[in-house]
């Protein structure tokens, strides 16, 4: 749910720190322990080998195989039509007004298990420091988080709740995409190309463990690609109208060099032309489409997110403005030390929240409540520009901070606002290595002003949560059907193609 947005940079300081992944919460709950020798690394031990235990001895726990697979729609797999023409799904009134799809359908590739719903079976070793099972249970939503939540949120809405982690796009995605309401079995009859291959997954382990080579990082990808260049529809079009998701940052597929960091995906030549939704993109590369990460909170209805959007719009705060992430460890001159220094400076308006070791990744529902008693939370570029907590701060309805252009602006163009001033405050990083005072700017803003801005920041919650209904959220679009109609409206606008310069 609200996992750790930053990892304390206590060990290995990166050369390339675009590069270098921190967000990792496993890593982040886990490196503490290991990094401090006393009573705590016992504790730590003794946790890993009692989750041992109960992965070898009970093979049927809830969080385990089934319940993490993508659970295609039998309703919509009946439905293949035995005649491509049909423009509609029978049996489905939503879906019988063909104006319900006006950039056309999509047709999802049936892959070969190996490359998405093995990857999820095989969930305890996707990761080399501990299971992603629970992480990718409840179609990538995580286990429920409504207990934990319970005294923080409306009743009613609790259940809205999962320990989402933040690197789950990928089987978040393919789920829902198997029930879209675009979603054609016909390939002739299709606008555009789903390809359902996990790849963030398939490569995390050998992203992090230190002596994989090259090869092993590229190895999923080389297949699929493969794979996929084999079609007939991705040969007729060299792909531009094929998509994927890519569950991680787009750093993370761009190795150019042999000894850097990273798979080489997004460099292999049949990739060239393949749109991914990732959540952080490359602002350069048409292809790359950024998409909110995914929060813990999923709404079911209009409903629940109306009561949500009522909920945060009369939240009593008390709080300017706060921070949350790792609080030890800054290297000297590290800009978010700068910040903290700023925020401890003016305990009376400026909350912190201190996200190191584990302290934000057991259920505490620490950040979330001190992003609803804020007007403002700082968000600062960590190793990447990105952070997921720029959409846990904004879905508490508090107003962010930014620092670098590419933290938001120049990244999830078609799920915020189209003018940066309208919901979020941008102050120059450099300005602050100068001594501008946050306190200052923020308090010259007037209460009417923030009010604006906050209403703004609430109008656009929809478009960054994902959806916990197959159908979506049934009368409002969710950042499922933002990403996936803006990349049919793309590939309709291209008429034949993109055109490279
Ligand atoms: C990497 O190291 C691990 C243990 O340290 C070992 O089991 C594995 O075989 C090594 N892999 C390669 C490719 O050398
Ligand atoms: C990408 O698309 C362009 C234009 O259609 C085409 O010339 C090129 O060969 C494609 N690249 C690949 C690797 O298919
Ligand atoms: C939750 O309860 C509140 C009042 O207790 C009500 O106004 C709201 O409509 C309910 N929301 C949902 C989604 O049921
Ligand atoms: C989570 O951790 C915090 C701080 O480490 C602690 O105060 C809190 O009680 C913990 N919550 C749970 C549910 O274990
Ligand atoms: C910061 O201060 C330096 C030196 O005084 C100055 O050259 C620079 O323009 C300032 N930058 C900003 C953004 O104010």
């Amino acid at each position: 749910m609200l996992p750790v947005s930053d990892t304390p940079p206590v060990y290995s300081k990166p050369k390339t720190p675009d590069i270098l992944d921190r967000k990792h919460s496993y890593l982040t709950a886990v490196k503490p322990y290991l990094s401090l020798h006393h009573r705590r690394t016992w504790f730590f031990l003794a946790v890993l080998l009692l989750q041992l235990l109960l992965l070898l001895s009970a093979p049927s726990l809830p969080f385990s195989l089934s319940a993490a697979t993508p659970r295609p729609s039998p309703a919509l797999d009946n439905l293949i039509p035995d005649n491509p023409t049909s423009t509609h799904l029978a049996g489905d009134t939503i879906l019988d007004s063909p104006a319900s799809c006006p950039y056309g359908k999509v047709y999802v590739y049936d892959l070969p298990p190996q490359f998405n719903t093995e990857i999820v079976k095989n969930c305890g070793g996707i990761n080399p420091w501990s299971s992603r099972c629970d992480a990718l249970s409840n179609t990538g939503f995580g286990k429920s988080a409504a207990a934990a939540i319970s005294g923080t949120v409306p009743a009613n809405l609790s259940g809205a709740w999962f320990w989402t982690d933040q690197f789950s796009l990928e089987v978040i995605y393919h789920n829902r995409m198997l029930n879209y309401r675009c979603r054609t079995a016909a390939p002739e009859s299709a606008a555009a190309f789903y390809i359902p291959f996990y790849v963030g997954l398939a490569i995390e382990r050998s992203l992090f463990t230190k002596n994989s080579t090259t090869a092993e990082r590229d190895r999923h990808c080389k297949m699929m690609l493969d794979w996929v260049g084999d079609q007939p529809r991705f040969k007729k079009s060299n792909g531009w109208d094929h998509f994927i998701t890519l569950g991680r940052i787009s750093w993370d597929f761009r190795r150019s060099r042999d000894g850097d960091w990273g798979s080489a995906c997004i460099y292999m030549p049949a990739m060239r032309n393949i749109t991914r939704l990732l959540i952080e993109k490359n602002p350069w590369d048409y292809f790359d489409v950024a998409v909110p990460y995914p929060t813990g909170f999923h709404p079911g209805s209009v409903a629940d997110v109306a009561a949500w959007q009522d909920f945060v719009r009369r939240r009593d705060r008390r709080t300017l403005f706060s921070f949350a992430g790792a609080t030890r460890g800054f290297i000297k001159n590290d800009f978010r030390g700068i910040l903290l220094n700023q925020c401890y400076s003016e305990p009376g308006s400026c909350r912190v929240v201190d996200c190191g070791g584990s302290k934000c990744a057991n259920g505490s529902s620490a950040i979330l409540e001190a992003f609803l008693d804020s007007d403002f939370c700082l968000q600062p570029r960590g190793d990447s520009f990105t952070r997921r907590s720029i959409f846990d701060c904004m879905l508490a309805g508090s107003v962010p901070v930014f620092f670098w252009h590419r933290t938001a602006y120049l990244q999830y163009e078609w799920f915020l606002p189209g003018e940066p001033g309208s919901y979020s405050v941008f102050i120059d990083r450099n300005e602050v290595k100068n001594g501008t005072s946050i306190i200052g700017v923020l308090n010259k803003i007037s209460k009417k002003k923030v009010k604006k801005m906050r209403e703004k920041v609430i109008e656009y919650i929809p478009k960054f949560v994902y959806a916990n209904n197959n159908r979506g959220l049934e009368g409002m679009d969710d950042a499922f059907d933002v990403a996936v109609e803006g990349f049919l409206r793309r590939v309709k606008e291209q008429e034949g193609g993109y055109k490279w310069k």
